[in-house]
């Protein structure tokens, strides 16, 4: 890596404490010059780094800009393959495309600010406006396709645990990978399966992650109004939140959960649909059931209106609380 890189890597893991040029050129092993000059080109580049003189160098608390390095600083892991972008058609999309080429492997991360063409579940588009986070997470599980269903229930437990120990905020969790609060949806997941040709087995797991921390209403497409929410409510309290700690959080927990894949209490507990009438949507017909439980293996159990009972599996229905 680079001195500006390891320099930024430093600097976010010390935000808001000054260190020394020296202490940073020894600690980066290079010249103080070097130090200097890559001060300059972060500062050029818009991160809030502040010279003081006799005392040294600080990256400024506001400073919240989303990074490589920055997300790097808060990992438990050694991220080998993180990419942030300002703007992308789509995070799943480009990581991918990094799979095939064969760059990017598991715990390999793509994040972006706004995204132009972000996806959704059931071909729809995701709308991926500045004030969200939109990441992707590349996963190869030794696991097979049937258990890549609690990678899904995983990737919400690991949102859900990020944003309350990041965020202080709890949210309720929509079998299976919606995340809401207030009876408004603030995240989506959408878990894509890349295979390989020839044995039909899975290779990779891409889990994109759309997190809205904050919406500007006036913005939001008119359908959009009802439904999407945001963490927080004004832009304000949203800037506050460390971007790249909340992202290295969730990568954080999604991987340690990869380790034992099994359904969380966490996902029981805050889970809104059990208990509940909804409404099932198969692509052809709606139909009317009694949400029961989750099952261990992340299916959700229904009573159907005739009485009999049925196992749902994501990705062949989508289901809402009825009205
Ligand atoms: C849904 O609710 O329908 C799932 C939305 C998933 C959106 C995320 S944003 C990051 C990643 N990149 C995409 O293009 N989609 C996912």
């Amino acid at each position: 890596m680079s001195v500006k890189s390891n320099l930024l890597e430093l600097l976010e893991l010390n935000k808001g404490e000054s260190l020394s040029g020296e202490a940073i050129a020894n600690s980066l092993n290079c010249t103080r010059a070097a130090v200097w000059k890559a001060v300059k080109s972060l500062q050029q580049e818009g991160y809030l780094i502040e010279a003081v003189k006799n005392r040294g160098y600080r990256l400024k608390k506001e400073n919240n800009r989303l990074s490589a390095e920055g997300i790097r600083a808060y990992l438990n892991y050694s991220g080998n393959y993180i990419k942030v972008y300002e703007e992308i058609e789509s995070t799943n999309k480009a990581a991918k495309q990094a799979v095939v080429q064969g760059i990017a492997e598991h715990g390999a991360l793509i994040a972006a600010v706004t995204q132009t063409d972000g996806r959704g579940r059931r071909g729809r588009n995701f709308y991926s406006p500045q004030g969200g986070l939109y990441m992707s997470c590349v996963l190869q599980p030794k696991e097979t396709i049937q258990e890549s269903l609690l990678i899904t229930t995983a990737a919400a437990t690991s949102v859900y645990q990020a944003v309350k120990e990041v965020c202080g905020i709890s949210l309720d969790i929509k079998w299976v990978n919606d995340l809401y609060k207030d009876s408004k949806k603030v995240c989506g997941i959408l878990t894509e399966a890349i295979t390989d040709f020839e044995s039909g087995n899975i290779d990779s797991i891409i889990v994109g992650i759309g997190l809205n921390l904050f919406i500007d209403e006036e913005m939001l497409p008119e359908e959009l109004k009802p439904i999407v929410g945001a963490l927080f409510e004004n832009h304000a309290d949203a800037q506050n939140v460390d971007k790249n700690k909340l992202v290295a959080c969730i990568m954080n927990h999604l991987l340690e959960e990869m380790k034992c894949l099994k359904l969380s209490d966490v996902y029981v507990q805050r889970n809104m649909i059990p208990g509940n009438r909804i409404q099932i949507d198969d692509g052809n017909s709606i139909r009317y059931a009694k949400a029961i439980s989750i099952c261990d293996d992340g299916k959700l159990l229904v009573e159907e209106e005739d009485g009999t009972q049925s196992r749902l599996v994501y990705g062949e229905v989508s289901v809402s609380l009825k009205k």
